[in-house]
């Protein structure tokens, strides 16, 4: 089921709406943040082409702590308003960075990095925390990967909350 090569790399919107689909089906049942975090990573990194690094930033109330992801062991932790990640954060906005290297704050946890996108995660007002995606290729993602990876957030969030009835 979750096979990249039945999907078409070429039509993004595609891609993504597939891709949607199938991290819903995936987390569906399951609230827990780290289980899902961790599966959502997974799946994103065996999907997507031309990625180094995949993951979560977890906001521990006071700054952004590394969570589940896939690629190279990463910098651990990362203050609001610092790096493309702390930026997200800090501002709410989705960031895509074509060249990290024109990004002055960037922080290089994988030399390997050319370009990066980073999606804040927010449930109402609270920070969550942030999905980060690195690539070694420059300029990887465009408007219609932003649009995919907020999507994909939106999914992974819905994922997280419980139905009334299940909370006691
Ligand atoms: N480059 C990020 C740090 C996280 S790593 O890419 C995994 C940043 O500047 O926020």
């Amino acid at each position: 089921m979750f096979n990249a090569t039945t999907i078409d790399a070429a039509d993004k919107p595609g891609l993504y709406a597939a891709l949607a689909a199938q991290a819903r089906a995936l987390l569906e049942g399951e609230h827990d943040l780290i289980a899902n975090a961790a599966n959502f990573a997974a799946l994103v990194w065996h999907t997507l082409p031309d990625l180094n690094w995949c993951g979560f930033y977890l906001f521990d109330g006071k700054e952004l702590v590394v969570g589940p992801f896939q690629g190279r062991p990463a910098c651990v932790r990362i203050a609001l308003g610092r790096g493309v990640c702390g930026t997200a954060a800090a501002t709410g906005q989705t960031q895509v960075v074509a060249d990290v290297n024109a990004f002055d704050d960037h922080i290089a946890c994988d030399s390997a990095s050319r370009s990066e996108i980073v999606v804040p995660l927010f449930d109402g007002e609270r920070l969550v925390g942030v999905f980060d995606v690195d690539s070694p290729v420059l300029a990887r993602f465009d408007a219609q990967d932003r649009a995919g990876m907020q999507r994909l957030a939106a999914v992974f969030m819905q994922s997280l909350r419980r139905p009334a009835r299940e909370v006691a």
